[in-house]
C-alpha cells in the first residue's frame, strides 16, 4: 500500500489535546480547568495521576515539531485550552496563552504542516464550573461562542481547518452519565441537557465562523463506533437503538436538524429528554464543511438486563488493545460509508484512530509490531472507502505521543513517539513512528 493511492491533496497527520499534552497546568496565567479539579480528587484516576506536567509539550513544543517533520506529516491536529487563553472561561483575556498558541501555529506553518484546531477538547474553565455548572447551563452556549469567536479573531488569519467539539458524547455521557469523565456526575437527565447545551455552542460558534474566518472549513468531530448485534436474539430494533445512542445523537442533529426519533422517544418516556427551544434545531443545523470521525472499535449489543436501557456492549470476542478494545478494522470502512450516505454526504477526516499497547523499553527501542499492524489495516480500510467513492480527505493518528489518558492516567500508552515519564518526559520514537515516516515517504 502506498500513499499514493490515496487522493493527492490528502491530510496525513497526528491528532493531540490540550490537557492531555501540555502540562504546565498553571503557568503563566493559566486558570484550571475542570480536568485539573477532578483528577486532584483521588478515586478519579488511575495511580491518582493527572496533567498537571503531561507531556510538557508547553515548554518542548519546538522540539516536538521538529519530530513531527522528521515525522513527515502535512497537518497537525490539536486543541486550545480554553482556560489557558480565558483563565476564567469569559472577560479578562491571558496573553501568555494567546502568544503560546500563535508559536505553535507560526512554528507549525514554518514547517508546512496545516494546523487543524479543536477548540474544545474538554478542559472546560473550572470558574464556568462552579459559577453556572458548566454545560449544565443554556449560558454557556453564549460564552462557549464567544471564546470561539475569540479564537477565530486571533488564529483565523493562518489556522483554516477548525473543529468545534470533540466528542460531544464524551463530553456528555462518559462525564455526566457514566461518570468516569469531569466533572464525574451520574444523572442521565443532565446529561442529556448537556450533550444538547454542547451541540448548541457547536451550532452558535459555526455561525460564528462564518463572519470571521471566510476561507476557512469548520467541522464536528464525533465519536463513531461501528454498531452491530452481537447473536440473533437482539432484534434490529435495539441495534438501530444503540445506533442512535452512540452515532446519531451527535451526528443527525447538525445534520437534519432533529434528534434520532425512536431514541427521542425512548428517553421522553423515561422523563430524560432535554428541554429544547425553538429555534435551538436551527441553530444546531448550521451547514458545516466536513465531519470528524474518531473510529477505534466496534460495539456488538447483547441483552444485559441489568443495564440501564436493557442492552449494553458484549464482551469482545476479537483481538483487543490495552483498552480492551476490539480490534476491527473492516468496522472503519463500514462506518465512513455509512456516515457519508446518513450525514448528509459531506467531506470526511479520520481526526483519530489508533491503539494503547504494552509498549516496552527495551535497549532504547520500542517494538510495538501490534501498532504498526493496527495503523496499516486502518489505513487500507480508510483506503476501501476511499475506493467506494466515500470522499474522505485525511487521517490523523492518535496519537503523535505517548499522553494522559484521561480516568486511564498514563498507563495506557497511544503514541508514536513514547513518553519516559520517569526521565524527564524524554521523547524515543517507536518502531510504529519508523514505520509511518517511511510509509509517508515512499514513493513507489
Ligand atoms: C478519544 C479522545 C482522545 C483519546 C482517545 C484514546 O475518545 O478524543 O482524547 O483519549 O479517545
Amino acid at each position: 500500500m502506498l500513499k499514493n493511492d490515496f487522493p493527492k491533496n490528502f491530510f496525513w497527520g497526528t491528532a493531540t489535546a490540550s490537557y492531555q499534552i501540555e502540562g504546565a497546568d498553571l503557568e503563566d496565567g493559566k486558570g484550571p480547568s475542570i480536568w485539573t479539579e477532578f483528577t486532584h480528587k483521588p478515586g478519579n484516576i488511575n495511580n491518582g495521576e493527572n496533567g498537571d506536567v503531561a507531556c510538557d509539550h508547553y515548554h518542548r513544543f519546538e522540539d516536538d515539531i521538529e519530530m513531527m517533520k522528521e515525522l513527515g506529516v502535512n497537518a497537525y491536529r490539536f486543541s486550545l485550552s480554553w482556560p489557558r487563553i480565558f483563565p476564567e472561561g469569559r472577560g479578562k483575556v491571558n496573553q501568555k496563552g494567546v502568544d503560546f498558541y500563535n508559536k505553535l501555529i507560526d512554528e507549525l506553518l514554518a514547517k508546512n504542516i496545516t494546523p487543524f484546531i479543536t477548540l474544545y477538547h474538554w478542559d472546560l474553565p473550572l470558574k464556568l464550573q462552579e459559577d453556572i455548572n458548566g454545560w449544565e447551563s443554556r449560558d454557556i452556549v453564549n460564552y462557549f461562542a464567544d471564546y470561539a469567536a475569540f479564537a477565530f479573531e486571533k488564529f483565523g488569519d493562518r489556522v483554516k481547518y477548525w473543529i468545534t467539539l470533540n466528542e460531544p458524547f464524551c463530553a456528555s455521557h462518559t462525564s455526566y452519565f457514566f461518570g468516569e469523565h469531569a466533572p464525574g456526575l451520574k444523572d442521565p437527565k443532565k446529561s442529556f441537557q448537556v450533550a444538547h447545551h454542547l451541540l448548541l455552542a457547536h451550532g452558535e460558534s459555526v455561525s460564528c465562523f462564518r463572519k470571521i474566518v471566510k476561507d476557512g472549513k469548520v467541522g464536528l468531530t464525533n465519536v463513531s463506533t461501528w454498531v452491530e448485534k452481537a447473536d440473533d436474539s437482539v432484534t434490529d430494533e435495539a441495534v438501530a437503538l444503540a445506533n442512535q445512542f452512540t452515532n446519531d445523537w451527535f451526528y443527525l442533529p447538525p445534520a437534519k436538524g432533529k434528534y434520532p426519533d425512536e431514541f427521542w422517544k425512548l428517553i421522553e418516556s423515561l422523563n430524560l429528554a432535554p428541554n429544547v427551544k425553538p429555534g435551538d434545531m436551527e441553530i444546531i443545523s448550521n451547514p458545516i464543511d466536513f465531519w470528524g470521525v474518531n473510529y477505534y472499535t466496534r460495539q456488538r449489543i447483547a441483552k444485559k438486563p441489568d443495564s440501564f436501557f436493557g442492552y449494553d456492549v458484549a464482551d469482545p470476542v476479537l483481538e483487543t488493545t490495552e483498552m480492551g478494545w476490539e480490534i476491527y478494522p473492516e468496522g472503519l470502512t463500514k462506518f465512513l460509508k455509512m456516515a457519508y450516505q446518513r450525514y448528509n454526504q459531506k467531506p470526511l477526516y479520520i481526526t483519530e484512530n489508533g491503539m494503547a499497547d504494552a509498549d516496552k523499553l527495551i535497549e532504547g527501542k520500542i517494538h510495538d509490531n501490534r501498532r504498526i499492524d493496527y495503523i496499516e489495516k486502518h489505513i487500507k480500510a480508510t483506503r476501501d472507502a476511499i475506493n467506494k467513492g466515500i470522499d474522505v480527505r485525511g487521517y490523523f493518528l492518535w496519537s503523535f505521543m505517548d499522553n494522559f489518558e484521561w480516568a486511564k492516567g498514563y498507563s495506557k500508552r497511544f503514541g508514536l513517539i513514547y513518553v519516559d515519564y520517569e526521565n524527564d518526559q524524554r521523547r524515543i520514537p517507536k518502531d510504529s513512528f519508523f514505520y509511518f515516516r517511511d510509509f509517508l515517504r515512499r514513493k513507489v
